[in-house]
């Protein structure tokens, strides 16, 4: 059970298990930044895009319930398209009171608005076989033909690049470049991020693409979803008013070294860092 929050400010926890959900709470708090916001990370079991199953489920519910017994959460946002795709449904059974967005691939407006009609799926290995992910390619991209690709290396790379390390272009080319062949026709013209570390290494992305094509992230749609279901619920968000109290937090499942190299980081986005780590 959650704990019940009785301030009229939301809060708003944001969960993936990396730095990966960062580009979705900073799409959020630019969007509604008079609400409180919680980044949770579950480094102990970062990663998941390359777990089974059973195993992401297990680890998010055992997660989101250490995060909600501590902290008063009102949304929930799950920044991850794997965690999404493989326990969106089964969350939201087992936390009935509780407000859950989940984050999936793009690729329903990614499929209407190509001109070539032709996309690619770039997630990682674990969403690319989801069957939620089959369901959504089934139901939205009827005439589209799509090529996925599953990395869990560039998972690593957006993890590192935050930590400050300089990213190979040579190396993003190689595993895109099944996106981009020579004798491919029609060209791919949108490629979805279907993984919320991607969007850290866009720019390397566009310089490693043999050809120019829009890359389509899901931040944006989550940061208009979570406003419908903030002010469905009548919270005051009203931008105009000064949120009192603290600051927006970030807390994780194991804090190490990996961790405290983020801190820089996490302070630039407004976020502290919180000593106690989540017991899971
Ligand atoms: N950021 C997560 C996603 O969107 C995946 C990272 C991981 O493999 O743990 O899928």
């Amino acid at each position: 059970m959650s704990v019940t929050n009785n301030n009229t400010f939301p809060t708003i926890a944001v969960f993936d298990s990396g730095v990966g959900g960062l580009s979705i709470y900073k799409a959020l708090n630019e969007y509604i930044p008079n609400a409180r916001y919680i980044y949770a990370s579950d480094s102990k079991n970062f990663p998941y895009g390359s777990k089974a199953k059973e195993e992401v489920v297990s680890c998010v519910l055992t997660f989101v319930k250490a995060l909600t017994s501590r902290y008063a959460v009102d949304v929930l946002v799950i920044a991850c398209n794997t965690a999404s795709t493989y326990a969106l449904s089964t969350v939201r059974e087992s936390f009935p009171g509780l407000e859950v967005i989940g984050v999936v691939p793009a690729l329903k407006p990614a499929a209407a608005d190509s001109k070539t009609k032709c996309i690619g799926l770039l997630a990682t290995p674990g969403t690319v076989e989801s069957a939620y992910t089959k369901a959504l390619i089934s139901e939205f991209c009827l005439g589209v033909a799509i090529k996925c690709i599953g990395s869990r290396q560039l998972v690593d790379i957006a993890e590192h690049k935050l930590r400050g390390n300089e990213v190979d272009v040579k190396n993003i080319q190689d595993i895109i470049s099944p996106f981009f062949t020579a004798e491919q026709t029609p060209r791919v013209d949108r490629i979805v991020l279907g993984c919320t570390h991607f969007p850290w290494l866009k720019e390397e992305l566009d310089a490693a693409a043999k050809w120019p094509v829009v890359w389509v992230d899901s931040s944006e749609a989550i940061a208009r979803r979570l406003k419908e279901v903030l002010e469905k619920n009548r919270y005051n968000i009203d931008s105009s008013q000064q949120l009192p109290g603290s600051r927006n937090l970030a807390v994780f499942s194991q804090n190490d070294e990996w961790v405290k190299a983020l801190q820089n980081v996490l302070l630039g986005m407004g976020l502290e860092v919180g000593i106690q780590p989540l017991e899971l």
